[in-house]
């Protein structure tokens, strides 16, 4: 059966931000979501201080919101945690969990990721995995081996339905802040091989959205979601600007993919 994959593409805005500043850009995507056709969702990954910030201006809009990371701990003596339940008390939708800056520079790994994404999902919320990567791995070949074994430790910590709910974000770390965006076959053949990996977790988990990140740009994000398996974007430096935030958002409207 064929059926239309919307798209999703979410800002992630890592550790930039200030009140006033945020209030203009929230307000700016906000408004220019409007826009946007049926198909495309939109979404901003504030840092936790801001949470209340992007409910308060996006409460009402097209634009979800969430958070960048999330405790894999319910409550407790966690001092510096974030708790899932706390995000949801702001009524946001997303928690992205296991970044590659978390865990290169917080020692992550895929075994705490996949805690922190069954802890999200147990409030309610939606985590954006990501996996992906360095450029090391890529250039001996490793590519599938390390984002395979990413992936798979988090499924092996989730049910068939829990799984259905999640969204992969494929970041290549050497594509990150870099300017230097995988081209669309490289991505393509990532996410076809991620598709697979999420197909056989079960049917329900096949269609799971699976975002690219890495540079995205307004000039390469319809080249990047026209692909088959891109199913958006999580957008980093971009996403601080409300112009290519919302250009991109535009791009992914155009490249609605037919899922078979
Ligand atoms: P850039 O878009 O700045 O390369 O960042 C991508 C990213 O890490 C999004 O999570």
């Amino acid at each position: 059966m064929t059926k239309l994959r919307s798209k999703l593409v979410v800002g992630n805005w890592k550790m930039h931000g200030r009140l006033a500043a945020n209030a203009a850009l929230l307000q700016g995507v906000a408004r220019g979501a409007q826009a946007l056709p049926a198909g495309v969702q939109v979404g901003v990954c504030v840092p936790f201080p801001y949470l209340a910030q992007a409910q308060a201006l996006l409460g009402g809009s097209r634009v979800a919101w969430g958070a960048q990371d999330v405790s894999a701990h319910e409550q407790g003596a966690y001092t510096g945690e974030i708790a899932a339940g706390m995000i949801v008390d702001f009524e946001a939708a997303y928690a992205i969990v296991g970044h590659s800056e978390r865990r290169a520079y917080h020692a992550e790994s895929s075994e705490v990721v996949a805690q922190k994404a069954l802890r999200a999902l147990t409030a309610g919320l939606t985590p954006i995995v990501c996996v992906g990567e360095t450029l090391a791995q890529r250039e001996s070949g490793e590519t599938a081996r390390v984002v395979g074994a990413q992936l798979d430790a988090v499924l092996a910590a989730l049910s068939e339905q829990e799984a259905a709910r999640i969204v992969v974000a494929y970041e290549p770390v050497w594509a990150i802040g870099t300017g230097k965006s995988a081209t669309s076959e490289q991505a393509q053949e990532v996410h076809a091989f991620l598709r697979a990996r999420l197909a056989a977790k079960g049917a329900a988990v096949a269609n799971v959205p699976l975002l690219y990140g890495g540079s995205v740009k307004p000039e390469n994000a319809a080249e990047l979601f026209r692909q088959e398996d891109i199913d958006g974007g999580l957008i980093g430096g971009a996403s601080l600007k409300e112009g290519d935030f919302l250009a991109i958002c535009t791009a992914a409207a155009a490249g609605e993919s037919v899922a078979g």
